[in-house]
């Protein structure tokens, strides 16, 4: 898949929940080859000195109607804190699509997309693909606190399409469930009711959803999240330990099949 750098005018740039920002960026040409899973390395336009490598973010929204590439960030330092604070009309660096997406099976029937914090906009374009698929889409979205839920609306709209649910946790109990997310997606694993798996999120809740999956014999994807540089797969600054050996989570992920990477 090739690769493209666009200067990209900020169309908007908005909170959408405590420490979260929802940005869509006239892209065109990217958002045109976007797939569900696949991300943008981005920095802000002529601050190189601030901001010396790019910042990887999951593709949240694209479609060649729409020319624009959105993504849903949290602020955690100075990168992201920058793109923040800037408005519609400013322009990002942005390179994309990056990386292998997700790989549903074909014949999916039920899915469960299991989100943890900023997980969430890796798994939006694809619940909306296996809605568009026919497949029935249920998810699970956790989050520290109510404040802090984002994606909600995007996802729901998907899961509602396909006749699915969307299940809420928080760990302080402030909405939905209290708890884990976990606490929610193992007893949906264990119904028995699906037959694929999609998990993006913190490492350990990663970890605890693929070992459900993997004892009710579901088939399991995960989006990992590792520190990049290149982007490119040059630097093997990203790997990730799988059974075939180091693989790049930037060129060979960010999404591999749970049952491939050792835990
Ligand atoms: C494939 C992928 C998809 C991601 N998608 C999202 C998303 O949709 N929403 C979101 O909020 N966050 C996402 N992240 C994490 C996001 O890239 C980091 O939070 C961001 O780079 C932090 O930049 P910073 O300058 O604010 O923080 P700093 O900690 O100051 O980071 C400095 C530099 O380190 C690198 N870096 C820091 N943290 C990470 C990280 N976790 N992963 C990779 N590189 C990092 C970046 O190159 C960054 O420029 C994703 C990470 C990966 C690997
Ligand atoms: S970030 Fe350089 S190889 Fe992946």
């Amino acid at each position: 898949m090739t690769k493209m750098q666009e200067y990209g005018h900020i169309v908007f740039n908005k909170q959408i929940a405590e420490g979260i920002y929802w940005m869509s960026v006239n892209a065109p040409d990217i958002a045109a080859a976007a797939n569900p899973g696949q991300f943008v390395h981005m920095c802000v336009h002529g601050k190189p000195s601030v901001q010396f490598l790019r910042m990887p973010f999951c593709i949240y929204d694209a479609s060649a109607d729409m020319n624009a590439v959105d993504i849903c960030y949290q602020v955690v330092g100075e990168g992201t804190e920058q793109l923040s604070k800037l408005v519609p009309g400013e322009f990002v660096d942005i390179i994309g699509p990056i990386g292998n997406g997700w790989n549903p099976p074909e014949n999916t029937q039920h899915a469960l997309l299991v989100c943890g914090g900023v997980g969430a906009p890796a798994l939006n374009l694809l619940g909306r693909a296996l809605a568009i698929g026919g497949a029935k889409v249920d998810a699970v979205m956790g989050a520290q606190t109510a404040s802090k839920l984002a994606c909600q609306e995007h996802i729901e709209c998907s899961v509602a399409k396909s006749g699915g649910t969307v299940h809420i946790t928080t760990d302080d109990g402030s909405a939905g469930v209290h708890g884990f997310v976990t606490q929610v997606s193992d007893e949906l694993i264990a119904s028995g009711a699906y037959d694929y798996v999609a998990v993006c999120g913190p490492l350990p809740m990663e970890r605890n959803v693929v070992k459900a999956a993997f004892e009710h014999d579901v088939f399991c994807e995960v989006s990992m999240e590792k520190l990049m540089a290149c982007g490119v797969g040059a630097c093997l600054g990203c790997t990730v330990e799988t059974k075939a050996g180091r693989k790049r989570c930037c060129v060979d992920g960010p999404v591999f099949d749970a049952a491939e990477v050792i835990w």
